[in-house]
């Protein structure tokens, strides 16, 4: 796997993810993501959109605001417990998440289940040093909510107050009642929701892995209390299918159950989906029984009825929750990590790939005119005709052998190639990325090809 290092550079050089605020000097850990990312975002939310919402199990949609009334945070438990353990160094005045730096210690230590008092004194028992200062002079540990806080209106009192939403999920929790009586969705059904998420990350880093501002793809799947960790299996399953489907190495997953300690009060299982990043395993995709705790409080805070009435049984009861959440930009990271590599070629040569799964890559084929003056016109022709269905690109700068390693770089499946038989015969040579072999197609069996290609 290359290195974080390595990754950064070559997203900036191909168009991928730029440093935010570049020419002002950036803003610390914002990324935009360029002509390639936005393909790569783009194709991460449709391919789960389409496992998740359309072909999932009862599946419908949500897109609901991200200023929501402050009750909802008070009910979900975010205003009083959404904080990370901050720890700050009298000398140098770093403030880093305490749990974070026991781990970088030791990463054997399980800090999620402990209380401020045993992290103290176990960073205080270790002395643990401040990567800055190099001393062991810590204040105590404090808690930092990690919510944003903004004005909502002309006047900044504390009455127009409202919270950048830190997650997506509790839109969907409010929105239980007017979806099911909307859709007439029987228990058990889900809802699905992708959008931006905002926390206060006090160690947000490790390029796009940890920021501020990121998107969330989540599911809220409401089943009947007692159903839920058959369900939770169930979730398990479809998420590591989801991910090996797309070409993610299976060595590179592994499903981390939270110990019964650690879990949060509401849950009854969680477990993380990891990847092995550079640094290690570490968090990709989280997936938590929620029990029927977020109604619940919704329901005792809004004095709204959120029970369903099971039409066949009669019975009356509050919906239980599986959640499958995941980060748009996790995924990205991991589907760069999984596939980049620099291959050595026969005779000593090398090449720069990505080898990412069709449905991903931000173009799905590149369309070179062999020799511009002769072929350009037609290969215009083909590339017209597919961008009806597919992003594509067209390239007609520098040698064939020179184009080919740019698509390899940036993941494109297939570079068609328009050349003097082209002219006579209606066909193109077609060569694929991984094997680097060529083929030659008929020009009207293009799209079929690539729409097929693209399925998983
Ligand atoms: N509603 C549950 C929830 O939000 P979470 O584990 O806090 O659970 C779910 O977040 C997923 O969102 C994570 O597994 C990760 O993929 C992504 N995520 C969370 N915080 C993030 C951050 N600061 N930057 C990027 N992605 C993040």
């Amino acid at each position: 796997m290359v290195t974080l290092e390595y990754l950064v550079q070559y997203a900036k050089q191909t168009g991928f993810i730029f440093q935010g605020s570049e020419i002002y000097g950036g803003l610390a850990n914002t990324w935009d993501y360029g002509p390639l990312g936005v393909n790569l975002k783009k194709n991460i939310k449709e391919a789960w959109t389409k496992k998740f919402l359309r072909q999932g199990p009862n599946i419908v949609g949500l897109d609901s605001s991200i200023l929501l009334n402050p009750m909802v945070w008070q009910a979900s438990g975010h205003l009083q417990g959404f904080s990370d353990p901050l720890i700050e160094n009298r000398q140098s005045n770093q403030r880093y998440r305490a749990d974070k730096l026991i781990l970088a210690h030791d990463p054997t230590q399980k800090p999620d289940g402990w209380t401020y008092e045993e992290m103290y004194d176990y960073i205080m028992k270790h002395q643990i040093k401040d990567p800055v200062s190099k001393t062991h002079d810590w204040l105590p540990i404090r808690k930092f909510n990690m919510m944003f806080k903004t004005f909502q209106g002309v006047i900044e009192d504390t009455a127009s107050e409202v919270y950048l939403r830190p997650e997506t999920a509790q839109g969907i929790f409010i929105n239980f009642k007017n979806i099911q009586r909307a859709t007439r969705k029987k228990v058990p059904f889900g809802v699905a929701q992708i959008g931006k998420s905002f926390r206060n990350e006090i160690t947000p880093g490790n390029f796009i892995f940890r920021t501020r501002e990121f998107e969330q793809m989540e599911l809220e799947f409401f089943c009947k209390p007692g159903t839920e960790l058959e369900w939770f299996d169930f979730w398990l399953n479809y998420m590591q299918s989801f991910l090996t489907n797309l070409g993610i190495k299976k060595e590179y997953l592994r499903a981390e159950p939270h110990a019964k300690e650690a879990l949060s009060h509401y849950s009854n299982a969680t477990t993380d989906i990891e990847f092995k990043y550079p640094w290690g395993f570490d968090e990709l995709w989280g997936l938590a029984s929620r029990t029927s705790f977020d109604l619940t409080q919704h329901m005792n805070l809004s004095k709204e009825d959120l029970t369903y009435l099971d039409p066949e049984t009669n019975e009356r009861y509050v919906p239980y929750v599986v959640e499958p959440a995941v980060g748009v930009e996790r995924l990205a990271l991991v589907f760069l990590f999984n596939g980049l590599e620099e291959e050595t070629l026969e005779g000593g040569d090398s090449r720069q790939l990505l080898k990412i799964h069709p449905a991903l890559a931000p173009y799905k084929a590149a369309i070179l005119p062999l020799v511009k003056k002769e072929h350009g016109e037609k290969a215009n022709l083909i590339y017209e005709m597919l961008a009806e269905s597919f992003d594509v690109v067209y390239d007609e700068t520098q040698n064939i052998g020179k184009r080919y390693r740019r698509q390899d770089a940036i993941g494109t499946p297939f570079c068609i190639t328009v050349d003097h038989q082209t002219m006579t015969d209606e066909t193109v040579t077609i060569r694929h990325r991984d094997s680097m072999l060529q083929e030659r197609m008929a020009i009207k069996d293009l799209e079929s090809f690539i729409r097929n290609s693209v399925k998983f």
